[in-house]
């Protein structure tokens, strides 16, 4: 497996989109800033996450590639691929990932992949800038296999410091969107027809609280 050329054909909401824009500013500096919530939220993630030797696993908005990593590391044998609009992130995650990780550009709302195609998907902060979070979701369930397991980490509404981070953003960031509680979080993976949701809030620092979400495709 090769990886993709992250310098292919843009997609045609890139011009218009401020989350987009954002990341391909903050691209360089992104690892470095964010080292402890990046480690943080990968190891959360991964310590929920059922993959399997030989499985297959999507990460949506995979960023500079610290999530698949981990992964080429722990799952050696894992066929492990990685999606992202930003180039930028893309294009880092491409120089430290190695070659049998497969990188495409793309977005969850219209991933680049053939249905059924994976034992998990997973999200880790990204779902919060979704503007139609529920075709996300309809797109996990595509790609997964009957049964296959979705795995979501992101901030937690439910906390107060995410509460009052909601609506800083809100005023003065216009690539923010939302940021959802735990119940959101139920009612959204139950509505596009995900089966055995579970969704658990935990603090990553005395101050800042996640959640991940864990749930089955629909058979
Ligand atoms: C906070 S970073 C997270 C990166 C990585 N998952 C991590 O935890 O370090 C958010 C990422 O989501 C990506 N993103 C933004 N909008 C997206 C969309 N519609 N579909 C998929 N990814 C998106 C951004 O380009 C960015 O790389």
């Amino acid at each position: 497996m090769t990886k993709s050329d992250p310098s292919s054909a843009p997609h045609a909401d890139d011009k218009d989109d401020q989350v987009v824009s954002q990341y391909a500013w903050k691209a360089d500096e992104y690892d470095a800033r964010w080292a402890f919530y990046i480690e943080a939220t990968v190891r959360e993630t991964l310590r929920r996450t059922p993959l399997k030797s030989g499985q297959s696993l999507l990460d949506v908005g995979c960023g500079t590639g610290a999530l698949l990593r981990a992964l080429s590391k722990t799952h050696p044998d894992a066929k492990l691929t990685g999606i992202d609009p930003t180039r930028e992130m893309l294009s880092l995650a491409g120089d430290r990932l190695p070659e049998r990780v497969i990188l495409k550009h793309g977005r969850a709302e219209d991933l680049p992949c053939e249905d059924k195609s994976f034992d998990v998907a997973l999200s880790c902060n990204m779902f919060h800038y979704l503007r139609e979070p529920m075709r996300a979701l309809r797109e996990f369930s595509r790609v997964l296999k009957p049964g296959g397991a979705l795995v979501l980490t992101d901030w937690c509404h439910d906390y107060l410091a995410c509460k009052l981070c909601h609506i800083y953003l809100s005023c003065f960031d216009p690539a923010h969107f939302t940021v959802y509680g735990t119940a959101d979080c139920r009612e959204l993976l139950t509505e596009a027809g995900f089966r055995d949701v579970e969704v658990e809030r935990y603090k990553i620092n005395w101050l800042w609280g996640m959640m991940t979400a864990k749930a089955l495709s629909p058979a």
